[in-house]
Protein backbone atom coordinates (compact mmCIF):
# COMPACT_ATOMS: atom_id res chain seq x y z
CA UNK A 1 0.00 0.00 0.00
CA UNK A 2 1.73 3.22 -1.22
CA UNK A 3 2.29 5.53 2.13
CA UNK A 4 0.01 8.22 0.93
CA UNK A 5 -2.90 6.19 0.92
CA UNK A 6 -2.42 4.90 4.35
CA UNK A 7 -3.05 8.96 5.48
CA UNK A 8 -6.42 9.62 7.23
CA UNK A 9 -8.95 12.22 5.54
CA UNK A 10 -8.08 14.57 8.34
CA UNK A 11 -4.36 14.58 7.23
CA UNK A 12 -4.95 15.09 4.16
CA UNK A 13 -4.62 18.66 2.51
CA UNK A 14 -7.48 19.56 0.59
CA UNK A 15 -5.68 19.11 -2.51
CA UNK A 16 -5.00 15.92 -1.89
CA UNK A 17 -8.72 15.19 -0.75
CA UNK A 18 -9.45 16.34 -3.82
CA UNK A 19 -6.49 14.09 -5.85
CA UNK A 20 -8.61 11.28 -4.22
CA UNK A 21 -11.76 11.91 -5.19
CA UNK A 22 -10.65 11.64 -9.12
CA UNK A 23 -8.98 8.76 -8.60
CA UNK A 24 -12.34 6.90 -6.66
CA UNK A 25 -14.48 8.60 -9.72
CA UNK A 26 -12.46 7.83 -12.01
CA UNK A 27 -11.06 11.16 -13.62
CA UNK A 28 -7.35 10.14 -12.72
CA UNK A 29 -5.66 6.92 -12.74
CA UNK A 30 -3.61 5.52 -9.67
CA UNK A 31 -0.64 7.55 -10.57
CA UNK A 32 -2.51 10.74 -10.40
CA UNK A 33 -2.57 11.09 -14.65
CA UNK A 34 -5.73 12.79 -16.05
CA UNK A 35 -7.90 10.22 -17.90
CA UNK A 36 -8.37 11.48 -21.84
CA UNK A 37 -11.01 13.76 -22.41
CA UNK A 38 -11.33 14.50 -18.97
CA UNK A 39 -8.57 16.26 -18.58
CA UNK A 40 -9.62 20.05 -18.72
CA UNK A 41 -12.47 18.73 -16.07
CA UNK A 42 -9.90 17.46 -13.73
CA UNK A 43 -7.65 20.80 -13.89
CA UNK A 44 -10.87 23.17 -13.65
CA UNK A 45 -11.50 20.77 -9.97
CA UNK A 46 -8.08 20.75 -9.20
CA UNK A 47 -8.10 25.01 -9.40
CA UNK A 48 -11.16 25.01 -7.51
CA UNK A 49 -10.01 22.86 -4.78
CA UNK A 50 -6.72 25.05 -4.55
CA UNK A 51 -8.93 28.36 -4.23
CA UNK A 52 -11.47 27.35 -1.38
CA UNK A 53 -8.55 25.90 0.47
CA UNK A 54 -6.71 29.36 -0.12
CA UNK A 55 -9.93 31.14 0.94
CA UNK A 56 -10.32 29.36 3.86
CA UNK A 57 -6.80 30.75 4.71
CA UNK A 58 -7.14 33.98 3.87
CA UNK A 59 -10.93 33.92 6.12
CA UNK A 60 -9.10 32.08 9.02
CA UNK A 61 -6.70 35.21 8.79
CA UNK A 62 -9.12 37.61 8.99
CA UNK A 63 -11.03 36.77 11.27
CA UNK A 64 -7.99 36.39 13.85
CA UNK A 65 -7.98 39.93 13.47
CA UNK A 66 -11.83 40.56 13.72
CA UNK A 67 -12.82 38.59 16.45
CA UNK A 68 -11.34 40.30 19.16
CA UNK A 69 -9.60 38.19 21.55
CA UNK A 70 -11.30 38.71 24.73
CA UNK A 71 -12.18 36.27 27.44
CA UNK A 72 -15.39 37.21 28.29
CA UNK A 73 -15.71 34.36 30.80
CA UNK A 74 -13.01 36.43 33.07
CA UNK A 75 -14.26 37.80 36.04
CA UNK A 76 -12.81 40.62 37.47
CA UNK A 77 -13.37 42.09 41.49
CA UNK A 78 -12.07 44.79 43.04
CA UNK A 79 -11.44 45.62 46.15
CA UNK A 80 -11.67 49.48 46.83
CA UNK A 81 -11.35 50.64 50.54
CA UNK A 82 -13.67 50.71 53.51
CA UNK A 83 -16.64 52.68 53.26
CA UNK A 84 -15.22 55.40 55.02
CA UNK A 85 -13.35 56.59 52.15
CA UNK A 86 -15.90 57.37 50.48
CA UNK A 87 -17.61 60.62 51.84
CA UNK A 88 -21.36 61.41 51.45
CA UNK A 89 -22.66 62.65 48.81
CA UNK A 90 -19.42 62.15 46.55
CA UNK A 91 -18.29 60.37 43.41
CA UNK A 92 -14.88 58.79 43.46
CA UNK A 93 -13.26 58.30 40.08
CA UNK A 94 -10.72 56.53 41.00
CA UNK A 95 -11.67 53.48 39.41
CA UNK A 96 -13.12 55.20 35.82
CA UNK A 97 -9.43 54.08 34.17
CA UNK A 98 -8.50 50.68 35.72
CA UNK A 99 -12.14 49.60 36.61
CA UNK A 100 -14.68 51.39 34.36
CA UNK A 101 -17.03 52.12 37.07
CA UNK A 102 -17.30 54.94 39.51
CA UNK A 103 -17.83 54.67 43.64
CA UNK A 104 -20.60 56.55 44.45
CA UNK A 105 -22.16 57.68 47.87
CA UNK A 106 -25.03 59.61 47.95
CA UNK A 107 -25.67 59.88 51.12
CA UNK A 108 -27.74 56.84 51.42
CA UNK A 109 -26.53 54.18 49.63
CA UNK A 110 -22.39 53.13 48.48
CA UNK A 111 -23.10 51.59 45.30
CA UNK A 112 -20.01 50.87 41.74
CA UNK A 113 -21.51 52.80 38.81
CA UNK A 114 -20.79 51.77 35.45
CA UNK A 115 -19.02 53.93 33.24
CA UNK A 116 -20.71 52.78 29.92
CA UNK A 117 -23.33 55.56 28.63
CA UNK A 118 -26.21 53.45 28.06
CA UNK A 119 -26.88 55.71 24.55
CA UNK A 120 -23.94 54.14 22.51
CA UNK A 121 -21.09 53.39 24.90
CA UNK A 122 -19.22 55.88 25.34
CA UNK A 123 -17.95 56.95 28.61
CA UNK A 124 -19.27 59.92 30.41
CA UNK A 125 -17.43 62.36 32.85
CA UNK A 126 -18.36 63.40 36.12
CA UNK A 127 -19.38 67.43 36.54
CA UNK A 128 -19.35 67.63 40.38
CA UNK A 129 -19.56 71.22 39.87
CA UNK A 130 -23.19 70.39 38.42
CA UNK A 131 -23.90 67.31 40.46
CA UNK A 132 -24.14 65.10 37.10
CA UNK A 133 -22.42 62.65 34.67
CA UNK A 134 -22.54 64.37 30.84
CA UNK A 135 -22.13 62.06 27.89
CA UNK A 136 -19.49 64.27 25.62
CA UNK A 137 -20.85 61.75 22.28
CA UNK A 138 -24.31 62.99 22.23
CA UNK A 139 -25.12 64.93 25.41
CA UNK A 140 -26.88 62.48 27.71
CA UNK A 141 -26.92 63.78 31.25
CA UNK A 142 -27.03 60.85 34.21
CA UNK A 143 -27.63 61.89 37.96
CA UNK A 144 -25.28 61.12 40.99
CA UNK A 145 -27.28 57.84 41.17
CA UNK A 146 -26.98 56.93 37.35
CA UNK A 147 -30.62 58.05 36.73
CA UNK A 148 -31.10 58.99 32.61
CA UNK A 149 -32.23 63.03 32.94
CA UNK A 150 -31.28 64.73 29.70
CA UNK A 151 -29.93 63.85 25.99
CA UNK A 152 -31.17 60.17 24.29
CA UNK A 153 -29.73 57.50 26.93
CA UNK A 154 -32.78 55.41 27.02
CA UNK A 155 -31.87 53.94 30.70
CA UNK A 156 -30.30 54.79 33.86
CA UNK A 157 -26.39 53.86 34.11
CA UNK A 158 -25.74 50.22 34.99
CA UNK A 159 -24.08 49.16 38.37
CA UNK A 160 -21.61 46.33 39.47
CA UNK A 161 -21.87 44.10 42.61
CA UNK A 162 -20.62 45.35 45.91
CA UNK A 163 -19.93 43.35 48.99
CA UNK A 164 -17.79 43.73 52.11
CA UNK A 165 -14.88 41.28 52.78
CA UNK A 166 -13.75 40.11 55.61
CA UNK A 167 -11.19 42.94 56.14
CA UNK A 168 -13.56 45.34 55.97
CA UNK A 169 -13.41 46.78 52.34
CA UNK A 170 -15.91 47.15 49.30
CA UNK A 171 -15.16 44.66 47.02
CA UNK A 172 -16.71 45.17 43.42
CA UNK A 173 -17.52 42.22 41.19
CA UNK A 174 -17.72 43.20 37.89
CA UNK A 175 -19.07 39.69 37.16
CA UNK A 176 -22.64 40.89 37.98
CA UNK A 177 -24.61 43.90 36.35
CA UNK A 178 -27.33 45.31 38.00
CA UNK A 179 -30.23 47.25 35.96
CA UNK A 180 -32.89 49.65 37.13
CA UNK A 181 -35.33 48.56 34.70
CA UNK A 182 -35.61 45.85 35.67
CA UNK A 183 -36.11 46.45 39.50
CA UNK A 184 -33.04 45.26 40.48
CA UNK A 185 -31.32 48.37 42.19
CA UNK A 186 -33.47 47.24 45.26
CA UNK A 187 -31.19 44.24 45.37
CA UNK A 188 -28.61 44.57 48.47
CA UNK A 189 -25.92 43.11 46.48
CA UNK A 190 -26.67 45.87 44.02
CA UNK A 191 -25.16 48.45 47.00
CA UNK A 192 -24.00 48.77 50.72
CA UNK A 193 -26.26 51.07 53.03
CA UNK A 194 -24.84 53.93 54.72
S1 LIG B 1 -23.06 57.52 23.79
FE1 LIG B 1 -23.55 58.76 25.46
S2 LIG B 1 -25.05 60.09 24.68
FE2 LIG B 1 -24.58 58.83 23.01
Amino acid sequence: MAANETKTQQTLSPREQAIRQLKVKGYLDQDGKPMGRRQFMVSLALAWATFAAALGGLVTILSAFIIPRVDFTRIESFKVGAPGNFPSKTVNEDFKSSGKFWIVNDGQKIFALSVVCTHLGCTPNWMSNESKFKCPCHGSGFTMQGKNFEGPAPTWLRRYEVSLADDGQIVVNKGRLFFEEKGEFEDPRSYIAV
